[in-house]
């Protein structure tokens, strides 16, 4: 089978940037040595870029892990924006803060303990751009949460949309493409569950940018 994300094509889109600045460097090599599954730095750049695209002001996340997403987001946001970070995971939300404070971003950031699907109940909208990173099977839920909170002209970052571990590429794109895989498990149903929704959605257009673990970027258009 070709590989569906080569590891040449991430290597080019490194070179080419946006350029990671020190903490960043540090944050990868600890997601190397840990094995923890970061956006990377192929779709770091991305969402520093759709964030500045869109000239967001408000970010939220569904999944923050240590941090990596949400400090690339932050350097696109103006002085008096806002990030929510949202994890289960209490370490992983101290070095969260560690990070974004050593960023100079601490201001900027609110960290919410637990279910991000809940947390997200508790703040108003809108949201200029929205990572969903959480469960793959509660992507859609997560979606569903969030879409009337998404400000028109924002944006909606799925990660993990072609590939993650326990996602079967060819399951997930006989799905997408209408066909009817003999087995699939729930991660894989999650992800293409999710682009099916919001690809139905009139308000949103969605394209795939095929870096890290592919990104479906969802722009809302009304
Ligand atoms: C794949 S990691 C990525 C984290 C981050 N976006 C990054 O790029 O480094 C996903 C994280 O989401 C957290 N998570 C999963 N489900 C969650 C939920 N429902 N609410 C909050 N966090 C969740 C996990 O604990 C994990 O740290």
């Amino acid at each position: 089978m070709a590989e569906s994300l080569p590891d040449a094509t991430a290597e080019f889109a490194r070179a080419v940037g946006p350029e990671p600045d020190d903490v960043i460097r540090e944050m990868d090599a600890q997601a190397d040595t840990d094995g923890f599954p970061t956006v990377g730095p192929e779709v770091g750049g991305w969402l520093q870029m759709l964030a500045r695209m869109v000239s967001a002001r408000r970010v939220f996340e569904f999944g923050s892990g240590f941090g990596y997403s949400a400090y690339w987001f932050a350097r696109a946001l103006p002085e008096d924006g806002e990030i929510v970070l949202t994890e289960v995971d209490e370490d992983e939300l101290d070095q969260a803060r560690e990070y974004m404070a050593r960023g100079g971003f601490d201001d900027l950031a609110s960290y919410e303990l637990g279910d991000a699907i809940e947390t997200v109940d508790a703040y108003d909208g809108p949201f200029d751009a929205v990572l969903i990173d959480n469960e793959k099977h509660r992507y859609r839920e997560a979606f569903e949460a969030v879409r009337p909170k998404i400000a028109e002209g924002g944006v909606v970052i799925a990660d993990n949309a072609v590939t993650a571990g326990p996602i079967d590429f060819e399951a997930l794109s006989a799905l997408v493409r209408g066909e009817d895989p003999d087995e699939v498990n729930d991660h894989t149903a999650g992800v293409a569950e999710y682009l099916d929704r919001v690809g139905a959605d009139p308000a949103f257009e969605t394209a795939l940018i095929p870096l890290g673990e592919g990104i479906a970027v969802s722009h809302r258009v009304d």
